[in-house]
């Protein structure tokens, strides 16, 4: 079965073909530069940009592959969580192409389908402990089936993501900052004194990273020479870590309070009595070096499986909604066309349909 797959939930936009489970192909243009300009996603400008990437890039996939429109068996389109104008561009040419091809409809929840990427590069053991952690959401997740997702956790402020591009943002780094403070902690030894771990007083399994963007300031004050005068190139951002080796140490600092913070309550939900086999973490925030690792150790001490899925497939793509398309449309589940786009902040409802497949006697 040959699913196509759209993602434009915030500022990427990217088709790709999954077919019984395995990508053939994946174009993606980001408008990362173009929302730097603003430090941040401005939602008109990234649907506009989604509604006249999404036909060139289409165009360049079919090609790519070389397959036509009409092979397409199947059309999945992120139907939210994500800004409300990017989603409608996608999901109204998902629903085009799936009445014009007669084919069958499927709308994928964005978060479940980053959680169910790494499905792509081998098969996932479930029940699997979940953590979603990307610039907008961060959530814990009991995975027992690529259809059943309980939500154990979630931040109730900032996402891990967002509290990083803030920070760096203070830094006068480059929009979305967190690969950044990534990449100048490299080599630097955290001082895990410097910034809280915040939230973790407590039994539950939520987040809380605001109060960590607000020590992340008050450090900045007594240190404002860290902060690069201007907006940087990478030559000038790599000149200046090197005349400023303490701004590594910060980075890394920063870093290891979220990557353990993130680590403590991954903990503290595998000791539930659900017999987890695997940690799966997603997200663009899975991308992070040191988030990596210590998931790594945590897993390992327990012997469970650790699914990281590789950083593209980590960031925003439409691989991992062709794939949960495949998914659910192989087991017969699809949305008909009165299928909703919804933002963040609202619950995603389980609403597909089984698929009325065609009776075998009145086929022509
Ligand atoms: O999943 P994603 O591409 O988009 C959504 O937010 O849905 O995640 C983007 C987030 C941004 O906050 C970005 O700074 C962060 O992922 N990110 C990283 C790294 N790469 C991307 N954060 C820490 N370390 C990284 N290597
Ligand atoms: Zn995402």
């Amino acid at each position: 079965m040959l699913c196509l797959g759209i993602e434009t939930s915030c500022d990427e936009t990217a088709v790709a073909l999954v077919h019984d489970g395995r990508l053939l192909g994946q174009c993606l243009h980001s408008q990362e530069k173009l929302h730097a300009l603003f430090g941040g996603v401005v939602p008109e400008l990234a649907s506009r940009g989604h509604l006249t990437a999404l036909p060139v890039l289409l165009e360049r996939l079919l090609e790519r592959t070389g397959l036509t429109i009409r092979d397409v068996q199947v059309v999945a389109a992120a139907r939210g969580p994500g800004l409300l104008g990017s989603l409608l561009v996608g999901m109204g040419m998902a629903k085009g192409l799936a009445l014009s091809l007669g084919v069958p409809l499927v709308g994928v929840n964005h978060l479940h389908a980053h959680l169910l990427a790494a499905g792509l590069e081998g098969e996932i053991p479930f029940p699997a402990l979940g953590l979603l952690v990307s610039g907008g959401h961060t959530q814990l997740y009991r995975i027992t089936s690529p259809f059943q997702f309980d939500l154990l956790g979630r931040t109730l402020d900032d996402a891990a993501g967002e509290a990083l591009d803030k920070s760096a943002s203070m830094l006068n780094l480059p929009y979305p900052g967190g690969r950044h403070i990534d990449a100048l902690a490299a080599g630097s030894e955290p001082n895990r004194s410097l910034f809280p771990r915040p939230y973790l007083d407590n039994r539950n399994l939520d987040f809380s990273f605001s109060g960590l963007k607000t020590a992340f300031s008050q450090h900045l004050a007594q240190r404002p020479d860290l902060r690069l005068p201007r907006l940087p190139d990478d030559a000038a951002l790599a000149r200046w870590s090197e005349d400023h080796p303490e701004l590594g140490t910060v980075c890394a600092s920063l870093n290891w309070s979220i990557a353990e913070t993130l680590r403590t309550k991954v903990e503290r939900a595998l000791q539930d009595k659900t017999a987890y086999r695997a940690v799966i973490a997603a997200g663009g925030v899975a991308a992070n070096t040191m988030l990596r690792s210590l998931l790594a150790e945590t897993a390992q001490a327990r012997g469970l499986a650790l699914i990281l899925p590789s950083p593209a497939l980590c960031t925003d793509n439409a691989a991992m909604i062709a794939y949960s398309g495949w998914l659910l449309a192989r087991n017969g589940w699809e949305h008909d066309q009165t299928v909703e786009a919804l933002p963040r902040g609202k619950p995603i409802p389980w609403d597909y349909r089984p698929r009325s497949f065609p009776n075998p006697s009145t086929s022509p």
